[in-house]
């Protein structure tokens, strides 16, 4: 099935690596036009080069989505540069792994509030531009640890779960407005976010013992993913998550 998705504007938080670098890349190729939001220009600028080099639109938005002011302005300034967005996707996220009684209130806050704050924010920013059009759509990045969770996860897990409630009343606000509100969560990706578990044998070992499939996710399938999730096909999936863990979840 080829995905057209040529005249649509997609932001995408956390544009500049990773999951949000595949995802960009992907809707980028079926015609997307992308704004790239995150706090690393130079990074973020690298991905857009990309982008145009194969001969996409896109355009950089630096700033912090956890911030209310950077985000009022991140907004006024792509609303004004490329237009009102059809597509949303909250995927910028932070994970500080410690145990509980280890972790300062400040490191439990950064997790909330770069997943779900953020995505409180930037959604409350461009919400209003997607109404009144018949289509739209919002992915906001879960996390299989939304469904279950490991130790020394209670500031993600938390975080996760709570975005995974968020997506679902989301959903049913803007149901009939034909915006689609759903959820990817994905297992264990080896992105920037995973290095430290993938570079110590020990923890890749045992990540690897987890997953049925037996490899990590390939940022690639996020990709495609999030592109399927975008497409018009997909106007009747809203309110739920999608879980792509290499079987992780299905133990
Ligand atoms: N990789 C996985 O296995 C996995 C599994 C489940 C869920 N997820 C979720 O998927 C999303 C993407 O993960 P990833 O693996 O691609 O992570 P990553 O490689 O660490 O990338 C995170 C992205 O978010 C941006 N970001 C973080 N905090 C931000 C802030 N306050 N304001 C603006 N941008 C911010 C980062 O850019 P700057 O630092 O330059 O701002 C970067 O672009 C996250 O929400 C993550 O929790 C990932």
């Amino acid at each position: 099935m080829k995905i057209d998705l040529s005249g649509k504007l997609a932001v995408i938080t956390g544009g500049s690596r990773g999951l949000g670098e595949a995802m960009a890349i992907s809707l980028s190729a079926a015609g997307a036009s992308l704004a790239l939001v995150a706090r690393d220009k130079n990074r973020l600028a690298a991905v857009r080069d990309k982008l145009i080099a194969s001969g996409g639109q896109a355009a950089c938005f630096a700033g912090d989505v956890t911030d209310e002011k950077q985000v009022a302005r991140i907004a006024a300034e792509v609303n004004e540069q490329m237009g009102a967005p059809q597509i949303l996707i909250n995927n910028a996220g932070t994970n500080v792994r410690k145990h509980l009684v280890d972790l300062s209130k400040a490191e439990f806050q950064s997790v909330i509030d770069s997943s779900l704050t953020a995505t409180f924010l930037v959604s409350r920013a461009f919400v209003p531009g997607m109404l009144g059009r018949s289509y739209g759509r919002i992915i906001n990045m879960t996390s299989m640890l939304s469904h279950v969770s490991l130790p020394g996860r209670t500031p993600y897990s938390s975080a996760k779960t709570a975005l995974l409630g968020f997506t679902r009343a989301l959903a049913l606000e803007l149901a009939a407005e034909g915006v689609t509100v759903n959820g990817i969560s994905p297992g264990p990706f080896g992105t920037e976010m995973n290095h430290a578990v993938m570079h110590d044998p020990q923890a890749n070992a045992q990540f690897l013992a987890n997953l049925p499939v037996g490899r990590w996710g390939r940022v690639e399938e996020i990709g495609a993913l999030a592109c399927f999730l975008c497409s018009e096909t997909a106007g009747f999936i809203t309110g739920t998550d999608i879980v792509i863990d290499g079987g992780w979840t299905a133990k």
